[in-house]
């Protein structure tokens, strides 16, 4: 594999690729000769990536992977330039509020389950057993430190993600004996669209969470994700976990009376 071919006669389905980890990954697939189906929901932005990237290499597909119709239809017609999909790039996911669960909205934990959960599920079931018939693949699921370590206010947000690590370890137990890989990708502080979609488009709420820190950013999970795409196929990374080197874990808390 020559430095750059390494995406080379490759598919990938992103969701998510409107912005954040969807779209850098995708942009680095395309660079590096891959072809790329970038789905989500924003079709101002999937149309404002095809203009820049002007290749028939990307096809972008307005999905909401919400709904379930949505991704069948999806799948069932896709061009057969695109179809042999290699890669699946489960992404879409957000976090929405920071409150405590006795407040937070009932509305916003069934959204995170509808898009980290049965989202991520829905898709795998609909692309996983062409990759089965074509005994090739790589599933990457991208789950979140706060599937593994909890904070206040991440209560079913950091469910959905231990969800999406459980899962993917389930899939390889499954998958054993085929030529697929599974990954669940855990990062933690990434700079990109998702405190501004968690505190519901409060800019500064949002860039409060980044203000004097060096938080990761889009193109280093990206950089991060080609690494493992790069490995031998008979590598699989079951879990990998990352965080910006400013962030790191708290002591226990303790309530006192006094
Ligand atoms: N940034 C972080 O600090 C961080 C840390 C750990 C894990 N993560 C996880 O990383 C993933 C990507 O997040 P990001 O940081 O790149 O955030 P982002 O910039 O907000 O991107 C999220 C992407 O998900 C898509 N999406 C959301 N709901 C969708 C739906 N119902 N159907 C289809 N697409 C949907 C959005 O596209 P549309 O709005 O156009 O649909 C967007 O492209 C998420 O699963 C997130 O939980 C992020």
């Amino acid at each position: 594999m020559t430095e750059n071919s390494w995406a080379k006669g490759r598919i990938a389905f992103i969701s998510g690729a409107t912005s954040g980890f969807g779209h850098a990954l995708a942009r680095r697939i395309l660079a590096a000769g891959g072809k790329v189906i970038a789905t989500g929901r924003r079709a101002d932005r999937l149309a404002a990536f095809a203009a820049e990237a002007a290749t028939p290499n990307l096809l972008t597909l307005q999905l909401d992977v919400t709904k379930p119709t949505e991704i069948t239809a999806a799948i069932a017609n896709l061009p057969p330039a695109f179809q042999a999909i290699d890669i699946l790039f489960n992404n879409a996911g957000l976090a929405l509020g920071i409150k405590g669960a006795h407040e937070a909205s009932l509305q916003d934990w069934d959204t995170m389950i509808a898009t980290n959960i049965s989202g991520l599920v829905h898709l795998t079931h609909a692309i996983l057993p062409g990759m089965v018939s074509r005994n090739r693949g790589d599933i990457i699921n991208v789950g979140s430190v706060a599937g593994s370590y909890p904070y206040p206010g991440g209560n079913v947000y950091g469910a959905t993600k231990a969800f999406v690590h459980q899962f993917s370890l389930n899939l390889r137990a499954d998958l054993l004996g085929k030529n697929i890989r599974v990954t669940s990708f855990e990062p933690g502080m990434c700079e990109t669209e998702f405190s501004e979609v968690r505190f519901a488009g409060d800019k500064a709420a949002a860039a409060k969470v980044y203000a004097s820190a060096k938080p990761l950013s889009a193109d280093d999970v990206a950089l991060t994700i080609e690494g493992f795409l790069r490995l031998p196929s008979h590598i699989n990374v079951n879990t990998i976990e990352i965080m910006p080197v400013c962030q790191a874990f708290s002591p226990f808390a303790v309530h006192r009376e006094n």
